[in-house]
């Protein structure tokens, strides 16, 4: 396993590039399964783990894929005789989920293994095994994996959201079994994430009427049962930047700045970010597709909470935290999302961040000074936060278990050297030796 070692303090100045986006790219890619022809997708974030995950186990569904340099992937199902993803890959990520849809719309039959992915609290798949029994599914739950069949998908009214709001791979997922209903389904209360549009977007490509998307009512046309050659032809379709990676690497600016330009991003996509950031008096230059921030040694406190899309991401919860330890008095949020998503609150204290948890509420007394620690990844965007708070930190700041981190953000040692900072990769050997060095 890696470490990052960051030596805190650099400004960072210049221009970044965003990758496509892993949460839109990877519903698509079980989307694929639905294809009859070849589905060549650009802009895929080849280098994250996921991505080459989630290849993997297409490919113990039957569907070979080819990856290019440049980012794109090819793919083509050849053997459609495989209805089971297993544990051992399902297990470590959660949008392998997205096979269940797919799988059932087009094979009849769908055993997937209940997923993992990132240790962010309860993340129960009952609004997706809702969404597939209201197809007509029959879903069981045995030995750990969901068990669902059905000889005959029928198009449906289905209400997608539960206590915690709508569901965002929930959403995708029941897209991709309407597809394969005989008529036509509407998604009420579903998601409204740009990712779901990309999902839409990529049925529409495929030849499937799909409206409503970025709403809370989705309408997809069934194409009856998918048999046989020729049901959706060959297609091809570009993966939209990432919105997460982007307001990460915004949130990097305005904690370290300099100047730090985001490239090749889509900003109104980030608008709750950038509302927040004025309020908090972090300067963003809005480009048609590039953002740029300027950096600050202090901000105005803030309560702000994390909701569904438009409202402020859950995935910037983290990065964001370590900006409001440069608050000026104490700022609070909650994440309504992801209510026990604060594994990085621990850590960030051994920073010296004053930061603790009452309830759902993380609160931060922000203006502690900043050193170096070692710290651990314990989650994805987690992660993100403490790289964050590393960058800033006086001193050596090793950030362990950095492979969260290579689950959703691509080269990010190399991105951030790019904008000045010192930060390298470590085999984790390295730091181990230093570790009994400074015990001796
Ligand atoms: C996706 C994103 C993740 C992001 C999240 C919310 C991917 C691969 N992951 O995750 O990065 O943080 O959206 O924006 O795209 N819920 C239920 N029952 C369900 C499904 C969800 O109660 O069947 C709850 C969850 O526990 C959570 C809330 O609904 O509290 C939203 O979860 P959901 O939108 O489904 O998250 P994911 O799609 O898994």
């Amino acid at each position: 396993m890696d470490i990052f070692r960051i030596h805190g303090g650099n400004r960072l100045n210049g221009s970044v590039k965003v990758s496509g986006s892993k949460n839109g790219a990877l519903p698509i890619l079980f989307a694929s399964l639905l294809c009859d022809g070849e589905v060549t997708l650009q802009n895929v974030p080849i280098a994250l783990r996921d991505i080459g995950m989630s290849l993997r186990i297409l490919e113990t569904l039957g569907v070979e894929s080819e990856v290019a340099e440049d980012g794109s992937v090819s793919l083509q199902v050849t053997d459609s005789g495989n209805t089971r993803a297993d544990y051992k890959q399902v297990s470590q990520m959660r949008a392998s989920i997205c096979s269940l849809g797919p799988l059932l719309a087009r094979r009849g039959e769908a055993i997937v293994s209940l997923p993992g992915g990132c240790n962010i609290g309860d993340r129960p798949i009952d609004l997706h095994i809702h969404g597939m029994e209201a197809l007509g599914a029959k879903v069981t739950i045995e030995n750990g994996y969901v068990m669902a069949r059905a000889s005959h998908l029928r198009g449906s009214t289905v209400y997608l959201s539960g206590p915690m709001g709508p569901t965002v791979l929930g959403t995708q997922n029941v897209m991709m079994a309407a597809v394969g209903a005989d008529g036509d389904t509407v998604i009420e209360g579903a998601a409204c994430e740009p990712e779901v549009r990309a999902t839409a977007g990529f049925l529409r490509a495929m030849g499937v009427k799909v409206e409503g998307d970025g709403t809370h009512e989705i309408h997809i046309e069934g194409q009856g049962r998918l048999e046989g050659a020729g049901c959706l032809g060959a297609t091809s379709f570009d993966v939209p930047p990432d919105r997460i990676e982007t307001g990460t690497y915004v949130l990097a600016g305005a904690i370290a700045g300099g100047e730090v330009t985001v490239e090749g991003c889509i900003p109104s996509e980030n608008s709750a970010l950038l509302n927040l950031l004025e309020r908090i008096g972090v300067s963003v230059e809005v480009g048609e597709k590039t953002l740029t921030v300027r950096g600050v040694d202090t901000v105005t406190p803030v309560d702000v909470s994390m909701l569904p899309y438009p409202a402020f991401p859950t995935d910037l919860q983290g990065p964001l935290m370590a900006l409001l330890c440069r608050g000026t008095g104490v700022s609070l949020i909650t994440d309504k999302v992801f209510p026990d998503r604060f594994n990085h609150l621990s850590e960030l204290r051994r920073f010296g961040a004053k930061v603790r948890k009452e309830g759902p509420i993380a609160i931060i007394e922000g203006g502690a000074p900043l050193s170096g620690a070692k710290v651990m990844a314990s989650d994805l965007r987690a992660s993100a936060c403490l790289v964050l708070a590393g960058l800033v930190a006086d001193g050596i700041t090793d950030v362990n278990r950095i492979y969260h981190l290579d689950r959703g953000y691509e080269r990010m040692e190399e991105k951030l050297r790019g904008l000045g900072a010192e930060v390298e990769r470590l085999p984790e050997q390295v730091v181990e030796q230093d570790l009994d060095l400074e015990l001796v």
